[in-house]
């Protein structure tokens, strides 16, 4: 006889079937919000010493599922490790977030999408290792960053709240622009298929600027990229089930979810439960409670997660929050957050 395999909830809500039980992770899942990741990071250096050490990554990327009762784990990592393997200068200042050395039309020539991999090579044991330690039941999400968004911070060197830099740079400069979106599609292609190799069930494209740029910009820098991705990553595993995360995609949403072929759609706090009518039905989708209410948690929270799980009870859902946990979240709160969901 040989054993019943065991189903993954998540994953097989990603594939399109809806579970008894609702799937659950949380976007930023493993950090500052955990007083045990916290004592790790004080240990491991640098923010990005902490991303290339496997033994540690692994430790924190398993945290938060020996606390919580969530059905997935999220590889820990950065999306800002794609442009630290292409030889860019990349920092993180405590308070402050990323720091980059702005890329230019010349500096751009240097980077070797290819050669990027062996400098990520350390990640992709952190995905063998967690794959090894993880119950059969538990999901394993990788990720990437999309062109885009990495591409926000290549070009600003920082976080910027409206991508002036980056946008100014894509219509000034097309071809040096098309260029760096066509070493981040190949990279981020190759970066995916070895975690989905090494043992990612599931990845996910976090285009977390997908705000204030225009229709024609988001099919050209949004869709257009991730689409490649998505077509790209498939060529080499077939079937590879994929999340997008266009935050803030507001009226593209439709667009992308029909030209990308994403398997699940990830919306932000600021889509509307409604909004989810005017995609296929199935299509999944997850999300989307704002980090801020399970910050303030109580009885304004658990109304909201409620609305939330009845919202999309028809299609495939994996619950989440719509944008990353803040890192003054109280434990309390995320217990309370998974417990409210599963009860209906
Ligand atoms: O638990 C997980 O979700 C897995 C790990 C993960 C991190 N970053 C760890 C991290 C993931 C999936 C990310 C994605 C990421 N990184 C995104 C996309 C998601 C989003 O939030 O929109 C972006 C834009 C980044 C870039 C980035 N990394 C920023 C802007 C910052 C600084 C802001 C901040 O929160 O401090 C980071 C640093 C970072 N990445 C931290 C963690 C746990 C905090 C740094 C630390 O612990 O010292």
């Amino acid at each position: 006889m040989t054993a019943k395999p065991v189903t993954k909830p998540l994953l097989a809500t990603v594939l399109g079937a809806r579970q008894d039980r609702l799937p659950i992770w949380i976007m930023r899942q493993a950090g500052r919000y955990l007083p045990e990741y916290r004592e790790l990071r004080a240990k491991a250096g640098s923010f990005l010493d902490l991303c290339y050490n496997p033994e540690m990554a692994a430790e924190v990327t398993l945290q938060p599922l020996r606390r919580f009762d969530l059905d997935a784990a999220i590889l820990f990592s950065d999306i800002l490790v794609i442009p630290d393997a292409l030889g860019q200068s990349v920092r993180f200042e405590a308070g402050e977030g990323p720091l980059l050395e702005p890329i230019t039309a010349d500096t751009l020539s240097l980077a070797h999408p290819q050669q990027a991999l062996e400098k990520l090579a350390p990640v992709i044991e952190t995905v063998r290792r967690v794959r090894a330690a993880l119950a059969p039941e538990k999901t394993l999400i990788g990720f990437s960053g999309s062109p885009w968004t990495v591409a926000t911070y290549m070009i600003g060197g920082r976080g910027s709240p409206d991508q002036h830099a980056a946008r100014m740079f894509a219509l000034t400069q097309p071809e040096a622009f098309a260029r760096l979106l066509d070493i981040l599609v190949e990279a981020s292609i190759a970066y995916l298929v070895a975690q989905l190799r090494a043992g990612a069930d599931v990845v996910q494209l976090f285009e977390s600027w997908a705000l204030n740029i225009d229709e024609v910009a988001f099919r050209d820098w949004v869709i257009a990229p991730n689409r490649r991705i998505v077509e790209g990553v498939r060529e080499l595993v077939p079937g590879a089930p994929i999340i997008g995360f266009p935050r803030g995609a507001a009226g593209n949403l439709p667009a992308y979810a029909a030209a990308t072929g994403v398997n699940v759609l990830g919306l932000d706090y600021g889509t509307p439960l409604a909004v989810a009518d005017q995609l296929p039905h199935t299509l999944g989708v997850q999300g989307n409670l704002d980090p801020l209410r399970l910050l303030a948690g109580g009885e304004q929270m658990d109304r909201r997660v409620r609305e939330i799980v009845t919202g999309f009870q028809n299609r495939p859902h994996i619950f989440n929050l719509g944008h990353g946990i803040l890192p003054e979240t109280p434990i309390a709160h995320v217990e309370r957050l998974i417990a409210v969901a599963r009860e209906l």
